[in-house]
């Protein structure tokens, strides 16, 4: 039985200030009982995440980084490392996000570096894959996925599979409010499932956790979390409202 995850992904959104009264609404509004049926994570920037180990300590609520750099440390200026977010108290990150794609450069190759770092280091690495909206139409995105996670996972063992999570996210759904349809979502979680048969075994495939991310909200969460291949979501926008995030993590319930 896999249980449902919720990742917010903040962006780059909020200030500390403004995160520390979003994370007290969210603490508030997401009772122990509620995070101990379903995963509930938050992702904000960097800077906020010491505040996110203070205020979400003892709630059941984890917290998680969107990106980090591959290696353990050393002359990076600007990058964080996969320890000094175990350090924070840091349980997942977010790898491979489209818009680090497409804005950052991000291959296939690099995205696996840093899964393998974050996995050596103890982080859960939400691995982001998807296509774009020319690759659909082309008919190619079963094709460009499976790829991405071949290529993503590549050297990433059976035994530490079992701590990756997967998150398929279109990238013509993402803060578009087109969300891909339950059926379509659902579909292209079962051929990742393919993919990771082929890769590992029938039970990784089937113990792997695999979200849906792409203008999920508090109105289409409990279609889409109602299929038997979706096991949560990674939501952008309606993630930064603590009463829209309750109502998706209800619909998950
Ligand atoms: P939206 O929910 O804003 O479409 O963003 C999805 C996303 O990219 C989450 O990582």
């Amino acid at each position: 039985m896999r249980k449902k995850l919720i990742a917010g992904n903040w962006k780059m959104n909020k200030s500390l200030s403004e995160a520390k009264v979003l994370m007290n609404e969210i603490k508030s509004a997401v009772s122990k009982e509620v995070a101990s049926k379903v995963d509930v994570v938050v992702c904000p920037p960097f800077i906020s995440l010491s505040a996110a180990a203070e205020i979400f300590v003892g709630s059941g609520i984890e917290f998680g980084a969107q990106n980090i750099h591959y290696k353990d440390d050393g002359a990076f200026t600007g990058e964080i490392s996969a320890s000094m977010l175990r350090d924070l108290g840091c349980e997942y990150v977010i790898l491979g996000h489209s818009e680090r794609r497409q804005y950052f450069h991000e291959t296939n190759h690099l995205i696996n570096f840093k899964v393998i770092k974050a996995l050596e280091k103890g982080l859960t690495p939400i691995l982001c894959v998807g296509e774009t909206l020319e690759q659909r139409e082309q008919g190619i995105e079963v094709k460009i996925v499976d790829e991405q996670v071949t290529m993503c996972l590549k050297d990433v063992c059976a035994m530490d599979m079992q701590r990756v999570v997967i998150a398929y996210e279109p990238v013509w759904a993402i803060g578009t409010g087109k969300t891909a349809s339950p059926e379509q979502a659902d579909g292209m979680h079962m051929e990742i499932r393919k993919s990771l048969e082929n890769l590992y075994n029938a039970t990784v495939a089937g113990s792997t956790r695999i979200l849906y991310g792409g203008s999920m909200n508090d109105k289409n969460a409990k279609e889409l979390l109602g299929k038997q291949n979706i096991d949560g979501g990674l939501i952008g926008g309606a993630a930064l409202k603590a009463d829209s995030l309750l109502k998706i993590i209800e619909a998950g319930l």
